[in-house]
């Protein structure tokens, strides 16, 4: 018998249980790791409350480790028994022991990558990579708005933005996550808790604006994320920490100045083995040549995982957090 976290029903931390399951065997085409490392992340609330449907209920949790191939399926030619490996996509289910899924998701681990930096920045670091690289293909130079700089996804891209030589602007809820930003890169921090953000942006570019917002909160936040771009310039609308986006009049974004506007996901980008490989190979040399450092800011044992959810819902956490099986 394994543990894994599932849920019968949608709700707050307390649907999440710990259960003993028999680890299933993979079916052609599928691996089964034995986590070492489980990375948390914000969809996984957006599922465990319903905002995005499970395919089915009880269902497992989280889409994000690492670890050891432990059993491999009929016809996989890439993976073999005692590879290190990760894993960013795939059915739910990581919150466990053991997580069986297609081994076209599972990548080879280099050496340099260990299993719990794997889980902290696998979805997050290909979410940066497709993001500063793909969805807006940046050059060096750029200034950009970054919401949540000081968390999971925002804390890897601070950091590879000073890579590029692009000037990013995070934004934070406190003093200590604004150090953290700065530390990681950020060219400047802005505290939406006692200032405005559009006026300070509108102070730090001279009145020009940014190249592009990145908005990871969506619901709270759209409307100033519009008014902090340069005109004809755009909106990446990535996440919904603070509820989704909805009802949007087009209008608007002639009004705010002929704008762009992309709502894109990971699966989205990494939608091909190709494409998921060329992903990693840019993240794994940013995380070897040491230009990005995952900071792991809370790790937790995966009975807690409720607890988990928590902080990270609740604006506790900061860097990436794991769970640890
Ligand atoms: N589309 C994609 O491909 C993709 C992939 C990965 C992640 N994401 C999105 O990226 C975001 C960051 O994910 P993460 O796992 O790294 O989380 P995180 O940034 O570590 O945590 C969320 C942060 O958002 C900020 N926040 C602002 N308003 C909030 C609210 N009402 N409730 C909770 N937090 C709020 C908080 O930072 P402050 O206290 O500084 O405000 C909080 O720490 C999430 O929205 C996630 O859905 C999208």
């Amino acid at each position: 018998m394994a543990k894994r976290i599932q849920f019968a029903r949608t709700g707050g931390s307390e649907v999440l249980e710990l259960v003993d399951v028999t680890p299933a065997d993979p079916a052609s085409g599928e691996v089964r790791v034995r986590n070492e490392a489980i990375g948390l992340n914000f969809i996984d609330i957006y599922f465990r409350t319903g905002l995005y449907p499970a395919p089915g209920l009880p269902s497992g949790l989280g889409t994000e480790g690492a670890g050891v191939v432990d059993a491999v399926g009929e016809g996989v030619s890439h993976l073999k028994e005692g590879d290190r490996v990760a894993y960013a996509q795939g059915p739910l289910g990581a919150y466990a022991e053991y997580h069986v899924l297609p081994a076209e998701k599972v990548v080879v681990l280099p050496n340099s990558v260990d299993a719990e930096t794997a889980a902290a920045s696998m979805l997050k670091g290909l979410t940066v990579q497709y993001l500063l690289r793909q969805t807006a293909p940046l050059k060096g130079g750029e200034t950009i708005l970054w919401h949540a700089a000081a968390g999971g996804v925002g804390s890897i891209a601070c950091q590879w933005a000073r890579a590029l030589g692009v000037k990013l602007i995070g934004t934070v809820s406190s003093e200590e996550k604004a150090k953290l930003a700065k530390a990681n890169g950020a060219w400047e921090t802005i505290d939406y808790t006692r200032e405005d953000v559009v006026e300070r942006v509108r102070e730090l570019t001279n009145g020009e604006m940014c190249d592009v917002v990145y908005d990871s909160v969506g619901k709270d936040t759209w409307i100033t994320s519009l008014d902090c771009l340069k005109p004809r310039s755009l909106m990446v609308s990535f996440g919904n920490a603070s509820g989704p986006v909805e009802g949007v009049n087009l209008g608007i974004l002639n009004q705010k100045g002929s704008l762009f506007v992309t709502r894109p996901s990971l699966n989205g980008y990494a939608d091909t083995r190709e494409r998921l490989e060329m992903m990693c190979r840019d993240l794994f040399d940013m995380l070897g040549s040491g230009k990005v450092k995952v900071d792991i800011g809370q790790r937790f044992a995966l009975a807690d995982a409720g607890k988990a959810q928590d902080a990270l819902a609740g604006r506790q956490t900061t860097g990436s957090t794991i769970l640890l099986p």
